[in-house]
């Protein structure tokens, strides 16, 4: 217990926000680098705020050694400093205004917590989002404090030929001992987490952009020299990022250059430092050899995103890191508008959608559940969560559905108009929507302000003599913790059908403000289908009665295809819930003749586009069903699913064949939204085929594994393969790691191959895994792909026996004391104990209570652990 008033003591609040006392006129930064550290001299113009009469200071500061400090070039005196226990540097008494120089020595090789300087093989580079600046150098490590910065960055020739920071190069020479040096400067302003350095031997694609008002930007992605061919789809997509963000918001770059480096050793995806951009290797480097179908989707999109964020997270800042999702809400929703542009837009809001559903909305019920606007938090790097960014984007995207595409275009301008060079709050972005468009946006606040789900309840009636249609809405939270929660302003996009599909009323978004609403439509001749909820228009649980007859008519002719594929979820999902009762009861459960019906009917369309087609095929995911149950038994779930998929499989195997021979490509391969929809429909079959594992099934994995030219094929196959016991799936897992033990990508697919297997021996092998040579802990790509993906397995991470959850509490223990912010989201697996039954639940409790009482333990994962107890 003492460790939780610890975290109490370390908590920080929303509600205290006070501006800072002091400004930072501009800061030189000098950078001294060695192959075993790193000398950073700084020096920082401060400047008292006019409305502060503070005379001391105190500088935030983690991990440094302190050489020297000067105060406007006088030695400071040890008596005038102070250096805290946290490392921050205290000064007690300071001028209205001075230059405070320091030179700090830090030891980047060993650094493996991957915040600060930190070297990633033989190259440096930096990520100080959220607080990792302060292990650079002391400052004012706040996002509201903006200042300009001007860079030199010295190093052996030979080993750091390129030196990179943010901004304009504008200097560069040698110095003695085979060492150089060059300079940066960035002309605008910017708080201390958009700061970068990257120093190393690079290989570099060069390319342009011509802006639309004529101005020339030079691109450069850099990578290890062996990685340089796989750059070029990463490039094409930076010149369509920088497009769409001109055609569809008027925002030209700002700059003449654009860097971007990838780096194997990352702990996020990609991180948007200004003109500067530093990437994980996995949404750079494609080929078709390597890369799938989502891996290109996953480039362009994250591409897109840090692009998007130079004016929507780089220009305007947040003001703290409470209003995170200020950039990452409305910068996810910017790059989910991209890619919908670039590619198939219904697949792509599925995609979100089915993201939103199995993480967000289980975080949202569970003990770590937060509103997308925190009050609260310990270590800021937790709250990098899928509420702050996917429910955030969803927050974003139902105003653009309140005010329609020119009106939030019209709030957008405002936003820019109003608040650029500025570190600002949501309030200040939902005003400015409010006023460009004259509306308003009080209620919507509830948004920000509240977390958990809410669930939608709807009913219907329609009276013939009338011709009148009712739709009762009624919105409401589940459980104690969102008692006191307040009715939300939810827009609702719907539109009606007759029986037999044809339209019978334009979609319109109705408003519901209140908690029970009864919208009339006047004038319906014949009873209608309710489309409701279109293109998932606010993030809530969906509770309405529909019948299936309804449900089915939807699925065959809603001209939202969303809807289409999001009645054939509504109606599997009750299904496969039906299925999961009767084996908790162990009662006997027929699949109904209408499953096959369903299933039948969208197999033999051929107007369905082939991508949709594959999407309205697949059932549930198993993450979104688990989501909707009580005391969840994973075994009977994932037995529910499976025995649905088999008996498809068994019905349609022809018909499934058929379409898989129907749909192979010859051409050559492309990421285009038409390929990837055939592959995704082939792949689809395929997974279906494959539980046919006794005959042919088998063998047509096996043909397609030995025969694929495309990384998206192999992989389909292989993931066939391995749930299937068989010496075909061990030939093929070292068929594939002979192939591709040299690319460290593929390596992370096979380690997650064999994790998410649900063949008897995988907590074995994964075990084995761990100690592997292509395995390492301190590669945050390979603990996702092994441990992460373990902890989704539905089979072997629940055990009975609890081994898989000691294993994976084991793994998050040793990996605390090499990187706590990896080690934290992997114990975020347990946050969900309370879902199981009973059996498991326990077991969770106690490796959840195990943790804890590690000594040492991160405040990182302590906090976790601790959200997810229950303080
Ligand atoms: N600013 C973040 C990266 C970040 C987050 C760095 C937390 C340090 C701590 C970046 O813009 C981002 O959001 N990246 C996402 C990918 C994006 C497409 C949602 C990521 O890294 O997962
Ligand atoms: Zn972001």
């Amino acid at each position: 217990m003492a460790q939780a008033t610890e975290l109490e003591r370390k908590a920080k609040y929303r509600k205290d926000y006070v501006p800072s006392d002091f400004q930072i006129g501009k800061v030189d930064l000098s950078f001294n680098l060695f192959d075993d550290r790193a000398v950073v001299d700084s020096k920082i113009l401060f400047s008292r705020n006019s409305e502060s009469n503070a005379v001391s200071l105190q500088l935030d500061g983690e991990d440094l050694k302190l050489l020297e400090i000067r105060l406007d070039g006088k030695i400071l005196q040890a008596d005038k400093y102070k250096i805290l226990e946290n490392g921050d540097l205290f000064l007690e008494k300071v001028p209205e205004s001075f230059e405070l120089q320091t030179v700090v020595e830090i030891h980047p090789h060993l650094n493996t917590q991957l915040s600060g300087l930190y070297r990633s093989g033989s190259m440096f580079c930096t990520q100080c989002e959220a607080e990792g600046f302060r292990r650079i150098t002391y400052f004012l490590d706040r996002p509201d404090v903006m200042t300009t910065y001007s860079v030199r960055i010295e190093a052996d020739q030979d080993v750091c030929p390129v030196l990179l920071s943010n901004g304009n190069e504008v200097g560069r020479g040698e110095c003695a001992d085979g060492r150089h040096y060059v300079e940066w400067h960035d002309p605008f302003p910017k708080p201390s987490y958009l700061f970068a350095v990257v120093a190393g031997d690079l290989g570099c694609l060069q390319d342009q952009f011509e802006t639309s008002s004529g101005k020339n930007v030079d691109l450069f992605i850099y990578s290890e020299h062996q990685n340089v061919d796989k750059l070029s789809y990463a490039m094409k997509a930076l010149q369509r990022s920088m497009k769409w963000d001109e055609d569809v918001y008027g925002l030209e770059y700002d700059l003449n250059i654009y860097n971007i480096v990838a780096v194997g050793d990352f702990n996020m995806g990609a991180m948007e430092n200004k003109s500067l951009n530093i990437f994980n290797t996995a949404y750079v480097l494609t080929s078709p050899e390597t890369a799938t179908d989502s891996d290109y989707e996953g480039v362009e999109g994250v591409i897109g995103h840090e692009y998007f964020h130079n004016y929507t997270g780089n220009r305007i800042t947040c003001r703290d890191w409470f209003q995170l999702t200020l950039k990452e809400g409305l910068t996810v929703f910017r790059d989910q508008q991209f890619s919908a542009d670039m590619g198939d837009s219904a697949l792509k809001r599925i995609d979100d959608v089915n993201v939103l559903r199995s993480v967000q909305f289980r975080e949202d019920q569970g003990p770590t559940a937060h509103p997308i606007r925190p009050e609260s938090y310990v270590a800021m790097d937790n709250f990098y969560t899928s509420t702050v960014y996917n429910k955030g984007a969803e927050v974003i995207r139902m105003m653009h559905t309140l005010v329609g595409e020119e009106g939030f275009r019209k709030g957008m301008d405002l936003y820019f108009e109003r608040y650029d060079g500025q570190a600002v709050s949501c309030d200040d972005f939902r005003q400015a929507i409010a006023d460009a468009n004259e509306i308003d946006l009080n209620q919507f606040e509830n948004w920000y302000l509240q977390a958990g789900t809410p669930i939608l309840k709807i009913s219907e009636k329609y009276n013939p003599e009338t011709q009148e249609f009712h739709l009762y809405c009624e919105q409401s939270y589940k459980g104690e913790a969102f008692k006191s929660n307040k009715p939300l302003h939810i827009p609702l996009r719907m539109a009606l059908f007759s029986s037999s599909g044809e339209p019978l009323a334009e979609e319109v978004v109705l408003e519901l403000r209140d908690e029970e609403q009864d919208f009339v439509f006047k004038d319906i001749s014949s009873r209608p289908v309710v489309s409701i909820l279109r293109q998932f228009s606010a993030p809530v649980i969906l509770e309405f009665n529909q019948s299936e007859e309804d449900l089915v008519c939807l699925i065959l002719n809603d001209t939202d295809s969303f809807n289409r594929w999001e009645a054939a979820q509504r109606y599997f999902g009750r299904i496969l819930h039906r299925k999961y009762e009767a084996l908790v009861k162990e009662e006997d459960f027929q699949f109904p003749e209408k499953f096959f019906f369903v299933v039948e009917r969208v197999l033999g369309d051929n107007n369905i586009s082939p991508g949709l087609k594959s999407y309205l095929l697949a059932l549930p995911n198993f993450q979104s069903l688990s989501s909707q149950i009580r005391d969840l038994n994973p075994e009977y779930l994932y037995l529910s699913r499976e025995e649905a998929r088999q008996a498809l499989a068994d019905q349609f195997f022809n018909k499934f064949e058929e379409i898989y021979n129907d749909s192979q490509l010859v051409d050559q391969y492309e990421p285009s939204s038409e390929q990837i929809g055939f592959r995704r429909l082939a792949n689809t079959c395929l997974a279906y085929l494959s539980l046919n594992a006794g005959g042919k099934g088998l063998d047509l994995c096996l043909r397609q594994f030995k025969k694929a030219t495309n990384m998206t094929d192999s992989m389909a196959a292989l993931v066939c393969l391995s749930h299937v016991e068989s010496t075909q799936r061990i030939d093929a897992l070292s068929v594939f790691f002979e192939r591709w033990s040299e690319e460290d990508l593929v390596m992370d697919k096979w380690l997650a191959v064999q994790a998410s297997s649900t063949c008897g021996d995988t907590l074995a092998r994964v075990k084995a895994l761990k100690k592997h040579p292509s395995f390492s802990l301190s590669n945050p790509n390979k603990v996702r792909a092994l441990m992460r993906t373990f902890a989704s397995n539905p089979i072997h991470f629940h055990l009975e026996s609890g081994e898989g959850y000691r294993f994976v509490a084991d793994c998050v223990l040793e990996l605390d004391k090499i990187n706590p912010q990896i080690a934290a989201r992997i114990a975020g697996v347990f946050s969900s104990w309370r879902n199981y039954e009973q059996k498991r639940r326990g077991l969770m409790e106690g490796e959840l209570k195990r943790m804890r009482e590690s000594a040492d333990l991160s405040v990182d994962t302590l906090e976790i652990i601790e959200m997810s107890l229950g303080r």
